[in-house]
């Protein structure tokens, strides 16, 4: 199967346009590149559910903090080019410039979910979803997805996505995949090539940390909010070689803190730590029973 990469933005849309008339449905998967069998995954829902599927590879500068890692973030197209023709699912990768996504230079025009990023990756990266659902918009609107598949590794960002796009009538359907893993434990992750071997070693404990909280939650009917934090921070006690960033639990409706849970309710278990320039993050969802 031929793989097309294109980089024009109309001529992106010109070609969702084209399959359109061919009655095919398009399947979009969003990356920043630096592909890993994590996004792979992504593409082998897409190509389940899709009859084309389009991954976009793009570096978006306005999702990234002043102090954080735009520049030294992998950029490594051509790896990722033969990594999805090897892959064999996908039918066009959308790998634009900077200024292709923005075109005026400093951008102006921002889509903002309001609450759902207060909290979490939202309050310790302040600005970061702004860029996250701006880009996403411009996506959506350039290629005209079916459907577009997000990793539940970023639980916040596929919510606020989700949200973002029923509130803006975006006529696509988002679909969330479980966080692919390593055998033990540790969620792939483009910056996971940061760590040395001593604080790969460590990272696993987030893992275990997080699936603690289920299990509490799913099978001990622990129902306070402060025990689960401290059974998830005793996971992570081991860790010497990192810091804290954030070790939460909300309530995976709108995001915000509780303190005691509910039956029926769904509850986001989060994480994040920083090892070295490295900043990790993990998460679990639990349905209270
Ligand atoms: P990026 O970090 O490249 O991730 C692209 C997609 O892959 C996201 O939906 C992410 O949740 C998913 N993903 C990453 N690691 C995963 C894993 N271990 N298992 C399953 N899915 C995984 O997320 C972004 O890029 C950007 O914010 C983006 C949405 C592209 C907007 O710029």
């Amino acid at each position: 199967m031929s793989l097309e990469v294109i980089s024009n933005s109309k001529e992106m849309t010109a070609w969702s346009i084209r399959q359109f008339g061919s009655g095919h449905s398009i399947g979009l998967v969003p990356t920043m590149g630096a592909l890993h069998r994590g996004h792979l995954r992504l593409v082998d829902e897409a190509a389940l559910g899709s009859d084309k599927v389009v991954v976009s590879i793009f570096v978006n500068p306005t999702q990234f903090g002043p102090n954080e890692d735009l520049e030294a973030y992998p950029r490594t197209l051509n790896e990722d080019i033969q990594a999805l023709a090897e892959q064999g699912k996908a039918h066009a990768v959308f790998a634009p410039s900077v200024r292709e996504m923005y075109p005026l230079g400093v951008n102006k025009t921002w889509v903002f979910v309001d609450q759902l990023g207060d909290y979490l990756c939202g309050a310790s990266r302040p600005g970061h979803f702004r860029g996250v659902t701006t880009v996403v918009a411009r996506l959506f609107a350039i290629i005209q997805p079916t459907k577009s598949y997000f990793g539940l590794k970023d639980a916040q960002q596929f919510f606020i996505l989700r949200r973002m796009s029923i509130e803006m009538s975006f006529q696509v359907e988002l679909i969330g995949i479980p966080t692919v893993r390593e055998v033990d434990g540790l969620a792939l992750s483009s910056r996971n090539r940061y760590l040395n071997a001593a604080e790969r070693e460590q990272a696993v404990a987030l893992s275990r940390s997080v699936s603690e909280a289920k299990n509490l939650i799913e099978h001990h009917g622990e129902t306070k909010v402060e025990k689960l934090i401290e059974a998830m921070k005793a996971e992570l006690a081991g860790i010497t070689l990192g810091v804290i960033d954030y070790v939460e639990i909300v309530d995976g409706e709108n995001l915000q803190p509780c303190k005691v849970l509910t039956p029926g309710m769904s509850v986001l278990a989060a994480i994040a730590y920083k090892f070295g320039k490295a900043r990790l993050i993990d998460n679990s969802i639990s349905l209270v029973p």
